[in-house]
């Protein structure tokens, strides 16, 4: 997230010591840095012009990306993509050059990173295992039924092109926000308290944590580097039932221990 301080030092080994650098990355700071360092570095950031072009989308741009990757590695080059954060997290370029490449009978492995999940959890001082979390794409959440779990944190990525189906603009609007409220509140009140977490991203920079209520959501300003945070809005259930036999079980096995400590 931050090339300051965040940068693993085998990703920065693998940066300075491999044949060639390919990366779409979008800081400036960090390009620049790239570029002195790397033996040789191709930047995939014009690729995202293609998504103008009639007929193709961010689909597209992503393979065009890991078919850059995978071509200088079939040049026998020793070859490290770069990405900022962790390269798995909502990364679909990584994932399909590793498969495409180990499909060709080449090694390809992939270093974890410093995601945004894990500087929210930072910057928040939210721990996911308190309550569990929920994590997903939020144009995702739209599209698809999926069961949302009011009394777990909910993380929504990419909240800055929701709704964006056509998959041609890195941006969302109003109502596209509206209808992402709208189901929303179908679990939680309008009123629930959400947060707008962007991290820092170079030393002089602060995170920004924008608390706001739910319903105020579709005339916030949204980044594309903007995540949504939704904490719990209700108290866990207990699940009786299954207390009551887990509490039989160990009922049941200290009894066998203490029959079997009589017969000894
Ligand atoms: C394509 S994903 C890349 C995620 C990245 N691989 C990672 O590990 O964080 C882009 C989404 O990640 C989140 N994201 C990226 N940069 C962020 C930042 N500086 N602060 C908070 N969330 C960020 C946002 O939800 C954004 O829409």
């Amino acid at each position: 997230m931050r090339m300051g301080g965040q940068l693993t030092p085998i990703a920065q080994s693998y940066i300075e010591n491999f044949d060639v650098v390919v990366a779409a990355i979008p800081n400036i700071f960090t390009r620049k840095w790239l570029m002195g360092v790397a033996k040789e570095y191709i930047c995939l950031n014009d690729y995202y012009a293609d998504m103008r072009e009639d007929g193709k989308n961010r689909r597209n741009t992503y393979r065009r990306m890991a078919d850059t990757i995978l071509a200088e590695m079939r040049s026998g080059k020793r070859v490290c993509a770069a990405f900022y954060g962790h390269p798995g997290i909502f990364a679909c370029i990584s994932h399909m050059a590793i498969a495409d490449a180990r499909a060709e009978g080449y090694e390809a492995h992939m270093e974890p990173g410093i995601s945004a999940l894990d500087c929210l959890v930072a910057d928040l001082g939210i721990d996911p295992g308190t309550r569990g979390m929920q994590s997903m794409e939020s144009t995702q959440f739209m599209i698809y039924q999926r069961n949302i779990d009011p009394t777990s944190l909910l993380i929504l990525w990419q909240p800055g092109i929701a709704g964006e189906l056509a998959l041609k603009k890195l941006e969302t609007n109003e109502e596209y926000l509206q209808v992402l409220v709208d189901k929303l509140t179908r679990t939680y009140p309008p009123e629930h308290e959400v947060y707008l977490y962007e991290a820092a991203t170079d030393p002089l920079e602060k995170a920004r944590i924008d608390k706001l209520q739910l319903k105020d959501l579709p005339r916030a300003f949204l980044k594309q580097i903007t995540t949504l945070v939704i904490p719990a809005a209700q108290d866990l259930q207990k699940d009786q039932s299954i207390i009551d036999q887990l509490d039989a079980i160990t009922a049941r096995r200290q009894s066998a221990r203490g029959e079997m400590a009589e017969q000894a």
